[in-house]
């Protein structure tokens, strides 16, 4: 009889008929004449029996790991017993090999596994994203990326596509990557903030997901020299509004992801102790969290006045308390949250510290330092997934933050004239997708969120 052509995951309402499906060879096992295939389709995995009855069953001998393979036959049930992926398997009558994967000293099996020194896994990303793991972190991103865009249409917010290559800093000069364009600089984007900021007037509030470059020399467990970059900007809002919003954003989308079955699993499997977030987000002021860290003995290391670490004779670094006016480094941050154990708004950081458009809070700078409407949100495990503000709306005072902060307003002119036509009090936030992902999936890094992960020296494959 002729067979339907279709994928794993939609096999079940086809049980008694006769199907083909194609996909790759995961698991190969003989036993006495019998041939278990786990077949993979990316839709998920099919246990597949090829016995006796097909005249094929010897030549089957000579199958490898990860060869393509159609497979025709009929879906039946386990018999008791035994287990298979969602309790089926398909006895098979006729297959045809694809493409053969090699055997021998370049079989697949021999190319690499999960002890490998990370640099070969590295260099075999494109092989590692075949594995159960890897491909379920980045199933759960595609259903991650969906209920983030839910969560902001229901919002209100209406998704647009900024440029990568752009000619202006939003984070600093320090850490852009630039680029020869048409006889002038360009750069690959660190932010679309500016750009989103834009679009208030033009169509409400947005957002966008698009990459972002950071030229940071950090080899750290959540640092990407490329990464996804989901933002949000919004008119007419206080500072309250805008944690609020973020929370809720994430709320959302979590809750989401828990109501659907296939994302539901995958969490379960990747991160079984995950419990959603609960509501309202704890909020720490800058101010106390600094005062905080010292009373938790939670030190940093001592700098000198260019930044440069101060150690002792013996080459150790020096730990001092943290005063008002330090940046929290990555280890302190993380050492708080985990000690916390709950996701964290820090607000009100000094300016010093910030961007240069960030509003300042109210009733601060008059003879003591200046802090801002500024939060970073903080998850365990992580830190800091998300970065927000308030951004300055006055044109002056924008005018005069270029000025303190050394920047040439003239290829700004474009974000100054936001404050020149219809200026209104606005914030907004980026979020971090694999550091997101990394809390969700319980990864030990965010190389392991993104499809191919880019970090100092790394732009392969
Ligand atoms: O805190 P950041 O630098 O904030 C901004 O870029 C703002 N202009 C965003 C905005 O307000 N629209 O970056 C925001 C987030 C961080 O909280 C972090 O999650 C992520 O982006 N991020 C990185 N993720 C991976 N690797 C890096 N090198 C990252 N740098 C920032
Ligand atoms: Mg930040």
């Amino acid at each position: 009889p002729k067979s339907i052509r279709t994928k794993i995951n939609k096999l079940l309402p086809l049980r008694s008929k006769r199907v083909h499906v194609s996909g790759w060879i995961h698991r190969l096992r003989q036993q006495k004449g019998i041939i278990f295939i786990v077949l993979r389709d990316g839709t998920g995995y099919l246990q597949a029996v090829l016995s006796g009855q097909t005249s094929q069953t010897y030549e089957a001998l000579t199958l490898t790991l990860e060869s393509s393979i159609e497979l025709t036959g009929t879906l039946q049930e386990v018999p008791e017993g035994k287990t298979a992926p969602g309790g089926h398997e398909l006895i098979v009558d006729y297959w045809k090999v694809l493409g053969a994967a090699p055997s021998g000293e370049e079989a697949f099996a021999n190319r690499f596994n999960e002890k490998s020194d990370p640099s070969i896994l590295a260099e075999l990303r494109h092989f590692v994203i075949r594995g159960e793991t890897a491909s379920s972190v980045l199933r759960l991103r595609s259903h991650l990326m969906s209920a983030f865009r839910a969560s902001l249409v229901e919002a209100n917010l209406l998704e647009v596509t900024p440029p990568c290559l752009v000619q202006t800093s939003v984070e600093g000069g320090a850490t852009l990557f630039a680029l020869k364009y048409y006889g002038q600089t360009a750069y690959l984007t660190q932010s679309s903030q500016l750009y989103l900021e834009t679009c208030l007037p033009s169509l409400g509030d947005v957002f966008c997901v698009q990459e972002s470059f950071r030229a940071e020399n950090s080899h750290t467990r959540r640092h990407l020299s490329e990464y996804t970059h989901l933002e949000g900007e919004l008119a007419f809002i206080t500072f309250d509004d805008l944690m609020t919003h973020i929370e809720s954003i994430i709320c959302s989308t979590v809750d989401k992801l828990l109501a659907d079955s296939e994302s539901a699993a995958l969490i379960k499997q990747l991160n079984p102790k995950f419990t959603p977030p609960s509501r309202p987000f704890k909020r720490l002021a800058y101010t106390d969290a600094i005062a905080w860290l010292n009373e938790h003995g939670i030190q940093h290391e001592a700098e000198d006045a260019e930044g440069n670490f101060i150690r002792d004779a013996t080459g150790k670094p020096i730990m001092v308390d943290h005063a008002v006016g330090d940046d929290i480094a990555e280890a302190a941050e993380r050492r708080m949250t985990d000690i916390l154990g709950v996701p964290v708004f820090l607000y009100g950081f000094p300016a010093e510290l910030k961007a240069f458009y960030m509003k300042r809070m109210p009733g601060t700078g008059e003879g003591g330092k200046v802090f801002t409407e500024s939060c970073d949100l903080l998850m365990p495990g992580v830190g800091e997934i998300v970065g927000g503000s308030m951004r300055i709306a006055d044109h002056d005072e924008l005018l005069a933050a270029y000025k303190r902060e050394g920047i040439d307003p003239t290829s700004y002119y474009w974000f100054t004239d936001q404050r020149k036509y219809g200026t209104c009090e606005h914030g907004g936030y980026g979020l971090g997708v694999e550091r997101f992902l990394a809390w969700l999936a319980d990864r030990y890094t965010v190389r392991d969120c993104s499809l191919y992960p880019r970090w100092p020296g790394r732009a392969t494959p």
